[in-house]
């Protein structure tokens, strides 16, 4: 009965429109708590590392004085366990206390302060997936919550739910921060249905900005390569609805992290780039490498990943086991192409190939560059000649196309 009430306040709200809220034109980009630092609430005994203000803030810091703000780095996005285990006595949202003690209005202040927007979790069902209060049977109040702590963003989670609520529910969150006149990114992961339908897609992009599309990352290799077989399969063609405002989101970098080698955290850098995914950084970036900030700062990249076509990339060939990619870039004829190398075999894997054998075919030629060079090395290919790849074992090569 209830969601039949509320199916008529979603037809009397005219919920059916598609999402039109003037943010995420091209992939969002900033820093995201979960993958490195998880559910860890224990301020106690682990002050530097526990979900708190003092986290976001230095993150915010580091974001705003270390040159990743001036590359289009903008979200700081707080994850789960952030509220307290309950809702105050009129139903409202509360930050745990201890750890946030300014409150989130307070943390949205200081983030904008230094020039960045602020993100917020919460979850479609009774429970966030970590257990903390969910958002069934408060969404229009959670949505006036977060539009009063002048929040930008919102990651909505899809735990303790079923299909049924959250084909409801989704909407209704969507219709609620668009309501309350603040423009504020929704990213959902709403995973009813087949999410190898094409229907799947097509559903999420109407109500939401960005949408996860595979199972959350682990700090592992693994994990990675499964997200690039997971695009190259494209079930249910995701990759067609990506453009402005709407975009696939294969879950969090963890380059700077523990486990991948410096040739996989450019394969990963490289091919959400090539998605057109959101760039959320999920490291302590108090303790970033070198090699992998500079990989994190590489502007040939992000000038790929922000391309303002927002196409995300199609796998057109396989080369002796390499994949080769390629996303349409705004001007025409103009391509990212990735050669990406699953091969572990331990040696590089040698190609050489024509142009025109991976469909650039213009005829006055291209002017390629490699785009993880440190230095522009422009060059001129006709679409007939010999173009010659190395890849590294899991290993990325990424060239720039621009038609003469
Ligand atoms: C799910 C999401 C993750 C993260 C956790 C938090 O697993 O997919 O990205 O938000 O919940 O509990």
């Amino acid at each position: 009965m209830a969601d039949l009430g509320l199916l008529v306040l979603l037809a009397c709200v005219g919920v059916s429109q598609a999402l039109n809220n003037g943010v995420a034109l091209t992939p969002p980009m900033g820093f995201l708590d979960w993958e490195r630092f998880r559910c860890n609430t224990d301020c106690v005994n682990d002050p530097d590392n526990c979900i708190s203000e003092k986290l976001f803030m230095k993150m915010a810091d580091i974001i705003a004085e270390e040159g990743y703000r001036e590359l289009g780095y903008e979200y700081i996005g707080i994850d789960d366990c952030w509220p307290s285990k309950s809702r105050d006595a009129d139903g409202n949202l509360v930050a745990d206390p201890e750890r946030f003690p300014n409150g989130i209005l307070g943390l949205s202040e200081y983030v904008h302060s230094r020039g960045l927007k602020l993100g917020i979790y919460e979850d479609v069902g009774t429970k966030t997936c970590a257990g903390y209060p969910g958002s069934q049977d408060y969404i229009k109040q959670d949505a006036e919550t977060f539009a009063k702590w002048e929040l930008d963003l919102l990651k909505f989670d899809g735990c303790n739910t079923d299909p049924n609520r959250s084909a409801i529910h989704f909407p209704l969150m969507s219709q609620s921060l668009n309501a309350t006149g603040r423009p504020i990114l929704y990213t959902c992961e709403w995973w009813s249905g087949d999410q190898t339908q094409h229907s799947h897609y097509t559903r999420n992009s109407e109500y939401c900005n960005s949408w996860r599309t595979f199972n959350d990352l682990e700090d592992s290799w693994p994990s990675v390569l499964g997200v690039i077989q997971h695009y190259a399969k494209n079930a249910g063609d995701f990759i067609s609805v990506s453009g402005p405002g709407s975009i696939n989101d294969p879950d969090e970098l963890i380059i700077g992290d523990f486990s991948l080698s410096y040739d996989q955290e450019k394969t990963q850098f490289g091919m959400w780039a090539m998605f057109a995914a959101p760039l959320y950084i999920s490291a302590d970036l108090r303790t970033m490498r070198p090699e992998a900030k500079s990989i994190l700062q590489n502007r040939g990249v992000i000038a790929i990943n922000q391309d303002p076509l927002v196409k995300g990339a199609n796998m057109i060939k396989e080369i002796q086991n390499v994949q080769v990619w390629l996303k349409p870039l705004v001007k025409p004829e103009s391509y990212a192409v990735a050669f990406f190398n699953p091969n572990s075999d331990g040696t590089p894997t040698r190609m050489s190939l024509t142009l025109a054998y991976i469909t650039l075919t213009n005829q006055n030629g291209y002017n390629d560059t490699n785009v993880f060079d440190d230095v522009y090395k422009p060059s001129m290919y006709k679409p007939s000649g010999q173009f010659n790849v190395t890849v590294n074992p899991t290993g990325i090569v990424l060239v720039k196309a621009m038609p003469l």
